[in-house]
């Protein structure tokens, strides 16, 4: 079977397993007192060309995401994200819980990007001061969104310079953020600080870590409020060692960017085969390592029959997602078994 179900279902990458290892020598203080962890904030500093970077290891993306979130809203604010964004759709109202209350709020645009015209029409109609209102207080852009687009850097810088002209705070979900910059062929400055983030859900798990992310802050009052919630949530785990040597190897020497330039590679050549293949059809624009595709409700149907596994979105819609293990010869046969699914229908 030919996997394209997520990036998620994929394995450690050896390059990690072997900063694991290299971790599992002797003893080290707890609770993120290590070494390793110091030096996390040190390759987070330098990545990221930022001088008081810090970096909070986590154990998963919706953890990243509510903590991140809470840490920059009161209880009585809203968080803006486009309508489609994970922590809208899927993490249970992580962001309300953790934050005390706080709401998220849709601001729509087209491929899955929020449209600067409607957030600046959004943050006009607020009646700002009004306790019957939720007042909002950060907002969240998901990178690559949840279709698998991107925002260029000026795009972001755009977003973020009306969200700070109203007061509010600026976080990217950057769960798959290696697909994107590896995409864009920025620095992760320009993605981030620099176009006007100040937090980051920085994630490493979907490319090739073992449950291990980090919230990366550019603002101090930020990381003052995370030092708290993190160990209230149970996220100041007693061997962060381990957490922070994977996602310190993740992002030393590219190793992130080789992973997800891999994944998007076999991504781009997947969408474009499937373009020749009649009745099959690519739904949105594919910028990193997601597709959409539709197809008749009878072939994807016959797609498990195929060789394939892939998440249905609808009767007659898929999403297929590749990742550092897809190999090539994965997407010939994925190729191949859309056909067959596509001509047995
Ligand atoms: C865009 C995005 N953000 C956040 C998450 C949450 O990650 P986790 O499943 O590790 O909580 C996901 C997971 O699918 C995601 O796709």
């Amino acid at each position: 079977m030919i996997e394209l179900r997520s990036d998620n279902t994929a394995g450690v990458a050896p390059e990690i397993l072997a900063a694991i290892q290299a971790a599992n020598s002797g003893s080290a203080l707890a609770y993120g007192g290590d070494d390793l962890t110091a030096h996390l904030h040190e390759v987070v500093r330098s990545v990221f060309e930022h001088p008081t970077a810090r970096a909070f290891p986590v154990t998963s993306g919706t953890a990243a995401n509510s903590l991140a979130l809470s840490a920059s809203t009161p209880p009585w604010g809203a968080v803006l994200c486009h309508p489609s964004a994970h922590i809208i759709t899927a993490e249970g109202g992580a962001t309300s819980l953790f934050g005390g209350g706080a709401v998220m709020q849709g601001v729509d645009g087209d491929h899955a990007l929020i449209d600067a015209d409607r957030l600046r029409a959004t943050l006009g109609s607020v009646r700002w001061g009004d306790p019957h209102e939720s007042q909002p207080s950060v907002l969240s852009l998901t990178l690559p969104s949840d279709h698998g687009t991107v925002y260029q850097p000026d795009e972001i810088a755009l977003l973020a310079g009306i969200a700070h002209e109203h007061g509010l705070r600026v976080h990217v979900d950057g769960a798959r953020i290696a697909n994107a910059v590896a995409a864009l062929g920025c620095s992760p400055a320009e993605v981030t600080w620099r176009a006007g983030v100040d937090v980051l859900s920085l994630g490493a798990t979907k490319n090739g870590a073992l449950s291990a992310e980090a919230i990366v802050v550019f603002d101090d009052r930020i990381a003052e409020e995370l030092v708290y919630r993190t160990k209230r949530s149970g996220h100041v785990t007693s061997k962060m060692r381990f957490q922070s040597a994977q996602v310190a190897a993740y992002l030393t020497d590219g190793l992130w960017l080789r992973l997800a330039t891999h994944a998007n590679e076999q991504m781009a050549t997947l969408a474009a085969a499937l373009e020749s293949v009649d009745g099959v059809r690519l739904m949105e624009r594919v910028d990193v390592n997601l597709a959409f595709v539709e197809l008749s409700a009878a072939a994807a149907e016959a797609l498990p029959d195929a060789g394939i596994l892939c998440y249905r979105m609808t009767d007659s819609s898929v999403r297929l997602v590749t990742s550092w293990q897809t190999t090539a010869e994965d997407v010939v046969e994925a190729t191949a078994g859309f056909r067959r699914a596509a001509s047995a229908s």
